[in-house]
């Protein structure tokens, strides 16, 4: 996997201090870096001070740069090099806190190999592309020095265009009320620009901020509502736990091209219609066929909940288009059924699953998981990849596939409350017998005490 030897790579390294004396530590360790030979510094930015992100209070500015480099070595082996020369110049990880003070980082941000093919990597310890570099001005500034061309792997930009789109982009409205909300969205469709829409309730993670980037990337200008719903609660208790922290998300979103970010009380999103904090039944929007079964059988009125704000969503929006998660699979066709009902407005994006590197996929409901919870979850998407080997080996029948998934998900910690195949182009409440075409196979399950939930396309084509 190393791809030692075979032909040279090119590489990119941001460097990070600010602790010591850092335009010393960062020549020793350029020195360090070149001195067996087999590691080139092609180019070199200036050093930049930049303010500390995050952190604790007071601490000192960042001094930033960032080097390309052409080297012999894989990309694992580079990180070697680069974590013993931090470790050489005596950077002490035991002591460190996240985004705190350092004395040197030294982090790879890409590599390609020779002809510019990209090296994508996922090991515990590396990610290639570095996933975060994109949405930081203080890496950015200086890449854009040494590597302004270079077309970065989720935003599809350049470094110098992305950089440019964070300045401009910077600015976040935030709204909240739908009233401002609607006045703003209609100024940013005014002239013909298209808006992207992603829906949520907050507590953002790397899986809604890829729905923003994307929606960043296909319209003019991107708006996100930050909602926790209690229409589609069932569960008082489960509402009142939600996570909230909107000074964090609008943080996220301002870094990934979000132009604006609302929210709204239950009574302002429907004015007048709200009784003893419920809406009427007759209020309720229908969500269509896709609610018969699975989550729908296991939590009442959550998917007549989630239809209705989409609903009451697109009425305030208007977007271009909107963008839900597979993570949710069976909303999603509640949603598409629900902008089918209005005429095809907004078209509706089903983007992929984002997991961690364990294959957990990710959900604001990981954070109540306690470590031991977080590795026995482990468990719903390697029996889903198992039952994704069956298929691609050939195993068609509905029945067993099911008995697989669900023999693949026995385990002490994991208590199920559906495993469960179905055609994901033919919604039926109860599960299809026979040799299916198409398949998605879906669970519910507690673990830890944390109702997780996750799904697989069987049928979709290997991404590469
Ligand atoms: P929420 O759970 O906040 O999710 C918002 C959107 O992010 C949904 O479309 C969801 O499918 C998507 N999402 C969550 N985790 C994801 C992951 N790991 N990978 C990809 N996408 C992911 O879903 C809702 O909110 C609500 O039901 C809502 C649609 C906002 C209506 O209230």
């Amino acid at each position: 996997m190393s791809g030692t030897g075979s032909g040279r790579t090119t590489a990119a390294v941001a460097l990070g201090a600010n602790l010591g004396e850092p335009e010393r530590t960062f020549k020793r360790a350029l020195s360090l870096l070149e001195r067996e030979g087999d590691v080139q510094i092609l180019r070199r930015s200036q050093w930049h001070a930049t303010e500390a992100v995050g952190g604790p209070a007071d601490q000192p500015a960042f001094l930033n740069g960032a080097i390309l480099v052409e080297t012999k070595l894989g990309p694992e082996e580079l990180l070697q090099r680069l974590r013993s020369i931090e470790d050489h110049l005596g950077r002490d990880r035991s002591s460190e806190e996240p985004w705190g003070p350092r004395l040197l980082d030294l982090d790879l941000l890409w590599a390609e190999r020779e002809g510019g093919e990209p090296v994508e990597l996922r090991t515990d310890d590396l990610v290639l592309p570095h996933p975060r570099m994109e949405e930081r001005s203080f890496v950015l500034v200086p890449l854009a020095e040494v590597a302004p061309d270079h077309v970065l792997a989720r935003s599809r930009r350049t470094v110098a265009d992305q950089l440019a789109f964070l300045q401009e982009r910077g600015g976040l409205a935030r709204l909240d009320t739908p009233d401002d909300a609607r006045a703003w969205c209609e100024a940013a469709r005014a002239g013909g620009a298209t808006l992207g829409f992603v829906p949520t309730m907050g507590a953002l993670h790397e899986g809604h901020l890829d729905l923003v980037r994307r929606a960043a990337r296909e319209n003019d200008r991107v708006c996100v509502s930050v909602f926790v719903n209690p229409l589609q609660f069932d569960d008082a208790s489960d509402l009142e736990s939600y996570p909230r922290d909107m000074d964090g998300d609008a943080a996220k979103l301002a870094s990934v091209g979000c132009s604006m970010v609302f929210t709204g009380t239950l009574e302002q999103f429907f004015p007048g219609q709200i009784e003893a904090g419920e809406l009427p039944e007759d209020a309720l929007v229908d969500p269509g066929r896709a609610a018969e079964g699975l989550e729908g059988a296991y939590r009442t009125g959550h998917f007549h909940g989630v239809a209705t704000i989409v609903d009451r969503l697109f009425d305030v929006v208007e977007p271009t288009r909107a963008y839900f998660g597979a993570k949710d699979f069976q909303q999603c066709l509640v949603v598409e059924d629900v902008a089918r009902r209005r005429g095809g407005q907004p078209a509706v994006a089903r983007c992929p699953i984002v997991r961690e590197p364990s294959g957990l996929a990710m959900s604001s409901r990981n954070a109540r998981l306690s470590d031991e919870g977080r590795a026995h979850a482990r468990v719903l998407s390697k029996a889903l990849d198992r039952t994704r080997s069956a298929w691609r080996g050939g195993l068609r029948d509905a029945d067993e596939l099911a008995a697989l998934l669900r023999a693949e998900l026995q385990h002490p910690a994991v208590e199920i409350d559906y495993a469960a195949v179905r055609d994901p182009g033919n919604w039926t409440a109860d599960a299809p017998t026979g040799l299916l075409e198409r398949a998605v196979a879906l669970v519910a399950a507690r673990v830890d005490g944390v109702r997780l939930i996750d799904n697989m396309e069987l049928s979709a084509e290997p991404s590469r």
